[in-house]
Parts: structure tokens; C-alpha cells; sequence
């Protein structure tokens, strides 16, 4: 879906961020161009130490760019005076992977801190906190102290208190990281929740692609510091244009996948809706008399429509062109696999 100029929320243009360091030069970022759109969840995705938090502090100027910019509802961030840039910074929330909450104080005294600093009086601001709670279902738990909470609720609680200035932005960085699979569902349903409810723009940094699969509509992918790679999350999940986007796409979570030590030609299939492929490889098999062997296969769910992706492996002189043609008039996105992604 195109998006017109009048969509853009965020745009970073030619932003580079370098840091010095006993007299060296750190790059973290180099050139990087990006737009966001205003209602969408933004994927970033990244090796570790490719620049992820970087390019989310950068956003919001918790460090300014070394060139380059940001500009953000319509206003440069680099040309406005520091006053000017707090009270830009207010509509711009951030949550982090360890929550950052304040021990000493309850649930509802958490998200009514930023209330306070904004100088809304005290009654005001406990009704106010008291109504991002029940938002980000915790109503119950408003008494209680972060160390009372489970990782989850402590995650809601961050939410809250960064939407009490009603934020137009939500930069998450690692947000889920901390959690276990169903929390993760759960903050991740919250977050989708937002976006649609209050037309809230979501930025979120992952190193689990699960993460961006669930919930973004558009994906980053940033590496050696620069973005290799931007798209829909369909596009960049199932036809992952570069080497940077296919080691973070095809990897299995945790783990990268290793085909070193297979002989012969390796060819991945890329196909729509579940279990359609079954009768293909089989058809395959029979039509090329080829002995296939599947080497990895999984299913990811974007946007509702599940996709497959198997990487096959042919003996060393099979008739590949033959076989990937077949594949092709199947109607499956079919490649040659390099043995060391
Ligand atoms: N304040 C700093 N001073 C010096 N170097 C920094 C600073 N912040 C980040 N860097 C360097 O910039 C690069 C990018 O770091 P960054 O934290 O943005 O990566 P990341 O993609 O978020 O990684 P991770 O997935 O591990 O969180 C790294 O080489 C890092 O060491
Ligand atoms: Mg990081």
C-alpha cells in the first residue's frame, strides 16, 4: 500500500551517528533513510551491534544525530530550541526491555510521574493514571509496587505511563524481550489494540521475528549500520532481497541454520496457504525422479495467510534447471540457496 506524503509521521534523512571513543570512531548508524507512516507498526530488525538502539534514541534526539536528521510531524528536529524539543519529545513514548520503573512507587503513582512533571495536579493526574490502567487492563493492580508484578504487568504499567502524555509515537525497544511466550502474545495484542484504537504509530525493535511477523506491517532491516532492506513484512519474510534480510528471515530462532556439510544443490521454496505444498514436492518427486531431500521446513502466519518455506536438497547432478522449472509452474517462488546462509 503506497502511502502519501500526508501519511508520514517520522522521516529520518541521511542520518548518521558516529561516537568517539578513547580517540576512535564508533560507527553505529550510516546514511540512513527511512519513513514511517502515520497508524502503522514499524518492524526494525537486526544483528546485535547493528545499530537498532541507536537509530530508536536517535528518533526521539536522546542523541543527536552526527548528520543527517529528523524530522518529525512536519518539524526538524535539529532546528528546535530545547524547550521546543521536550515538548516534541512528549509526544513520542518509549518503552524498554527492562521496563525502567520506579521501585518506590505503585503501578498508578508510575504513570501519573509523567502527569506530575507535566504539572497536572495531583487529583487530575490520579484519575488520568487511574484511566491508562484500566486501558492497558490493570485497574486491579494500581496499589501495587513494580516488585509485586509479574514481567507482563510490569510491561503494562510501562505502557500506561508512556501514553499519559498522550504520546503520537511508541518507540519499543526489545519491549518483549524479557517475557515468555504468552506475555509476549499479550503485550503484543495490547500494543496491536493501541495502534487501531487510538491511531497510535508503533515502532518496535526485535531481535525475535516472530515479533515483527505478528504484528508490524512493515519492516527494517538494518545491517553494518545501514538499512539493507525495506518493506512490507510479507514481502521481506517470504522474498528477502539481500543476504543481511535472508540470515535474520531464514534463520531458526536462536539458531542459525547450517547447510554446510550437505553436497549437492540447495533450493528454497517459498509458497502461499499451508498445506498446498505437500502435493507438489510429491508430484515432484514422481516427475523428476529425483531423490529430494528436505532439509528444513517451517510455516510462518503474516497478515493472517500462512506461508511455507522448505529448503530442499538435490544430489550432485541432478538436473536442477528442470526441477526449479517445474517448481515455478507449480506456481512457488523457488532459489538457489548459498551454502553459507
Ligand atoms: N554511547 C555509545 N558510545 C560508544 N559506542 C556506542 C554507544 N552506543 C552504541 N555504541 C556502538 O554503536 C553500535 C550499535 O549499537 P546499538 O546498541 O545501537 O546496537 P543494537 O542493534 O541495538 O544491538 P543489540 O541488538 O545488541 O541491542 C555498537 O557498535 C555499539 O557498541
Ligand atoms: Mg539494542
Amino acid at each position: 500500500m503506497a502511502a502519501s506524503a500526508s501519511d508520514e509521521l517520522i522521516r529520518l534523512y541521511d542520518l548518521s551517528k558516529s561516537f568517539r571513543l578513547k580517540g576512535n570512531t564508533i560507527t553505529a548508524l550510516e546514511n540512513i533513510n527511512l519513513s514511517i507512516h502515520e497508524g502503522e507498526i514499524f518492524g526494525i530488525i537486526g544483528m546485535s551491534g547493528a545499530g537498532k538502539s541507536t537509530l530508536v534514541r536517535c528518533i526521539n534526539f536522546l542523541e543527536r544525530p552526527t548528520a543527517g536528521g529528523v524530522i518529525f510531524d512536519g518539524q526538524d528536529l535539529g532546528t528546535l530550541s530545547p524547550a521546543a524539543l521536550r515538548q516534541v519529545r512528549r509526544q513520542m513514548g518509549m518503552i524498554f526491555q527492562q521496563f525502567n520503573l520506579l521501585m518506590q512507587r505503585t503501578a498508578l503513582q508510575n504513570v501519573c510521574f509523567p502527569l506530575e512533571i507535566a504539572g497536572i495536579s495531583g487529583q487530575e493526574a490520579k484519575k488520568r493514571g487511574l484511566e491508562l490502567l484500566e486501558i492497558v487492563g490493570l485497574s486491579e493492580r494500581a496499589n501495587a509496587y513494580p516488585a509485586q508484578l509479574s514481567g507482563g504487568q510490569k510491561q503494562r504499567v510501562a505502557i500506561a505511563r508512556a501514553l499519559a502524555s498522550d504520546p503520537k509515537v511508541l518507540l519499543c525497544d526489545e519491549a518483549t524481550s524479557a517475557l515468555d511466550p504468552e506475555t509476549t502474545d499479550a503485550i503484543l495484542n495490547l500494543l496491536k489494540d493501541l495502534s487501531k484504537r487510538m491511531g497510535l504509530t508503533v515502532i518496535v525493535i526485535t531481535h525475535e521475528m516472530r515479533v515483527v511477523e505478528e504484528i508490524c506491517s512493515r519492516v527494517a532491516v538494518i545491517a553494518d549500520h545501514q538499512i539493507a532492506e525495506v518493506g512490507t513484512v510479507k514481502e521481506v519474510f517470504t522474498q528477502p532481497k539481500t543476504e543481511a534480510a535472508r540470515r535474520l528471515v531464514y534463520r531458526v530462532e536462536g539458531d542459525p541454520i547450517n547447510f554446510q556439510q550437505t553436497e549437492g544443490t540447495q533450493l528454497r521454496i517459498t509458497f502461499e496457504g499451508g498445506d498446498a505444498f505437500e502435493p507438489i514436492l510429491a508430484e515432484l518427486i514422481l516427475e523428476t525422479r529425483e531423490p529430494v531431500n528436505i532439509l528444513h521446513a517451517d510455516t510462518r502466519t503474516i497478515d493472517g495467510c500462512i506461508y511455507g518455506q522448505m529448503v530442499i536438497q538435490l544430489p550432485p547432478r541432478s538436473d536442477v534447471y528442470r526441477v526449479s522449472e517445474y517448481l515455478r509452474g507449480q506456481g512457488v517462488a523457488v532459489e538457489e540457496v548459498a551454502a553459507h546462509v
